[in-house]
């Protein structure tokens, strides 16, 4: 769905319908649960926060609520610390003033999506090609917590989703055969409706590794890390202190606790 914000014409990814009061509604089972998730970490943030703002379909459901709490007097003086673009527009969208890491000395709470959330919580995240902005202000926040519908969860990291690399341009070939000696299968990602490769908010590009099995994810977190080239990958380790789970029960969107 394309919004137009100032002069800007953009896809939010997440579309919502315009509800009659309020926050817009939802109306597949899937994104009425990224609904409900969002709103029930949005309800945690307290008056006077710094809030790290994630990237994704199911935080924007929590970036809209917040900017509808202050905008109801329930919310006051929060400030926006932005992971993506697409996070920055959408505070600048619902009214929540943004700052910087370099005007901050700390992050209060940090409210973020993931792509895999395994049984300790650790995670793979970089769907959207932010993982670099989000694992910096996920990690300096004092609670974060994950926002996913039921799909998400694994009994082990990489069964599903690949992990997502980060790497600067120029060292592409290299990283690339540098992947494949560490037994993954790694494809550059491509741009939807984009000639060529997705490039990121800091002009790099994703390349998505696939591992047959992940048996120690904080030890491939730094392997990868190591690689001359990756900015940062997708594995997310002792980072979320709460895992909130989008699920459908009796026909009824519900959120659990992890
Ligand atoms: C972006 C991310 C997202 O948080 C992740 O991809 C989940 O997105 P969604 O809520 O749309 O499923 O890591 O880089």
């Amino acid at each position: 769905m394309y919004q137009k914000i100032g002069l800007l014409r953009i896809n939010m990814d997440y579309s919502p319908i315009s509800g009659v009061l309020g926050m817009t509604v939802a109306t597949d089972p899937v994104k009425l649960m990224k609904q409900e998730v969002g709103k029930a970490a949005a309800a945690q943030v307290k008056s006077g926060s710094i809030v790290g703002l994630g990237t994704g379909s199911t935080t924007a459901y929590a970036i809209e609520y917040l900017g509808l709490r202050l905008k109801s007097g329930d919310l006051k003086d929060i400030q926006g610390v932005p992971t993506s673009f697409q996070a920055e527009v959408l505070a600048k969208q619902y009214g929540i003033p943004l700052t910087t890491l370099d005007a901050i000395d700390h992050i209060d709470i940090a409210i973020d999506g993931a792509d895999e959330v395994d049984p300790h919580k650790n995670l793979i995240k970089g769907g959207g090609a932010a993982h670099t902005r989000e694992k910096v202000v996920d990690y300096l926040a004092d609670r974060f917590i994950v926002v996913v519908d039921s799909g998400k969860l694994v009994d082990r990291l990489g069964a599903v989703f690949p992990v997502p690399v980060e790497v600067i341009p120029m060292a592409l070939t290299p990283v690339m055969q540098a992947l494949k000696k560490l037994g993954g299968k790694p494809d550059l990602r491509m741009g939807v409706k984009k000639a060529g490769p997705v490039i990121t908010d800091q002009g790099n590009m994703v390349i998505d590794v696939k591992f047959d099995t992940i048996d120690d994810p904080a030890a491939l977190e730094k392997i990868l890390n190591n690689i001359p080239g990756v900015l940062e990958n997708g594995i997310f380790v002792n980072c979320a202190d709460l895992v909130l789970i989008g699920e459908v029960k009796d026909g009824q969107p519900v959120v659990r606790e992890m």
